[in-house]
């Protein structure tokens, strides 16, 4: 009797193994939005700094050491913020291309969307000018601009309209504003925290506009996480007593506040789109249990200097890679995005998103 219930439970499990891997690999179907754009800086981009003059690049190892095609120039272990949003929406793994890959060739290639993300940029042009030539959302905005124009060319001006204004449209930026311009150089060094993030938000507010003009009609705006936690920002500038940099996290704090805002004036005036907030401080705080422990270190090795908080070639890396928060110092491993895109996808508290999740904006 015992030997038959032991093999029923094998059984058993193996089914609900090989169930739940076919409902990962093949039931999603058709996306539940024809096309996905994405803007943004490392914690999106898939390979758009590869071929540039810049030192803000990944595409070496150990980056990319658990993702299906290796290293690709993505910024962390595996799949990142984009991939896993992109995933939920049921685009296949790695689907949306880098615009580096998608400006030539095919029309085809660009109808689902693509990847305007790079390394190292910001809202504000200057942002991350001393890492290089990297693409800042301003830029990133005219290569939209020329995908539109083709998408145009190929389907006419009404039918390419109406599939524009169907896609979801991720905007993830700010965190190099902070970062790599206002606490590392000081370029403002007579505005106060609040009227740096003034001057960050009248810019993006204008950026979200054009995209707008562009006809993005679902815009998903996330929010910074507690950047003053990553481990370069306390190796930098020295922790509080909190263990953390207090000053960047009081200035994240008014910028998410001021973005909330923003979102909610934008969805006011512009009546005819959807603008969404993603609480990303929120849910990283209150998604830190699960599997992660440590969040006050990188799973790889670093550099000492600190301009590099990168992960040195070929470095040595923690096992245990589903129990670290960062994969680097300052970007996070991929369980810490997986967390942060499951509750921007579907909301677990009211405060994750506003005034709602991506899986309801996918629907209206
Ligand atoms: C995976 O990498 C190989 C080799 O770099 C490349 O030829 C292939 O196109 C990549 N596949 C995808 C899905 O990106
Ligand atoms: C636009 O879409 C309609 C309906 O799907 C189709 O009949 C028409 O051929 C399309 N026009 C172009 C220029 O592709
Ligand atoms: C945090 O530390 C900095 C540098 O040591 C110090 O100037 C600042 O006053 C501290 N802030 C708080 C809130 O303790
Ligand atoms: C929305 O419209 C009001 C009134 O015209 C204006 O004051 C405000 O700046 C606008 N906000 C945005 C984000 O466009
Ligand atoms: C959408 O709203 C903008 C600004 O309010 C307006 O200029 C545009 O004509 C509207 N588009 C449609 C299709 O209603
Ligand atoms: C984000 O979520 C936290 C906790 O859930 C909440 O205290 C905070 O007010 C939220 N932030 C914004 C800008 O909504």
């Amino acid at each position: 009797m015992a030997y038959w219930l032991v093999i029923l439970g094998k059984l058993l499990a193996w089914i609900l193994l090989v169930s739940s891997f076919l409902q990962q690999h093949f039931a999603n179907g058709e996306p539940q939005v024809p096309c996905f754009f994405i803007f943004g800086d490392s914690f999106s981009d898939n390979g758009n700094n590869n071929n540039r003059a810049t030192v803000a690049k990944a595409n070496y190892q150990p980056y990319g050491i658990d993702f299906p095609n290796g290293t690709t120039g993505r910024f962390t272990n595996g799949r990142n913020l984009a991939d896993f949003t992109a995933e939920k929406l049921g685009f296949p793994v790695d689907s949306i291309p880098p615009y580096a890959n998608a400006a030539d060739g095919s029309v085809g290639k660009i109808l689902k969307g693509v990847n305007y993300a790079s390394g190292g940029a910001g809202i504000l042009t200057e942002t991350g000018k001393t890492l290089g030539d990297l693409i800042p959302v301003d830029e990133q905005l005219i290569n939209h601009q020329k995908t539109v124009s083709r998408i145009i060319n190929a389907l006419g001006n009404k039918n390419a309209t109406q599939l524009l204004n169907k896609c979801i449209y991720s905007v993830a930026i700010g965190t190099n504003d902070y970062i790599n311009y206002y606490h590392a150089h000081k370029f403002y060094p007579t505005s106060t925290p609040s009227q740096f993030a003034e001057i960050l938000l009248q810019k993006l507010s204008q950026q979200l506009r054009t995209l707008h003009q562009r006809g993005a009609r679902k815009i998903v705006v996330y929010g910074l996480g507690l950047l003053g936690c990553f481990p370069y920002a306390v190796k930098r500038y020295g922790a509080n007593i909190s263990g953390r940099v207090d000053k960047i996290n009081e200035g994240v704090s008014l910028f998410d506040s001021g973005l909330k805002s923003l979102v909610s004036d934008l969805n006011n005036n512009l009546t005819n789109a959807t603008f969404i907030f993603i609480n990303s401080t929120g849910i990283s705080l209150d998604s830190i249990s699960g599997s992660i422990t440590v969040s006050n270190a990188a799973c790889c090795q670093v550099s000492e200097l600190f301009t590099a908080p990168q992960c040195i070639p070929f470095a040595e890396t923690c096992g245990n890679r589903i129990q670290y928060a960062f994969w680097d110092e300052v970007h996070p491993t991929e369980i810490a995005f997986s967390a942060t895109a499951a509750r921007a996808y579907r909301a677990l508290l009211r405060t994750d998103s506003y005034p709602f999740d991506i899986q309801r904006l996918a629907q209206i």
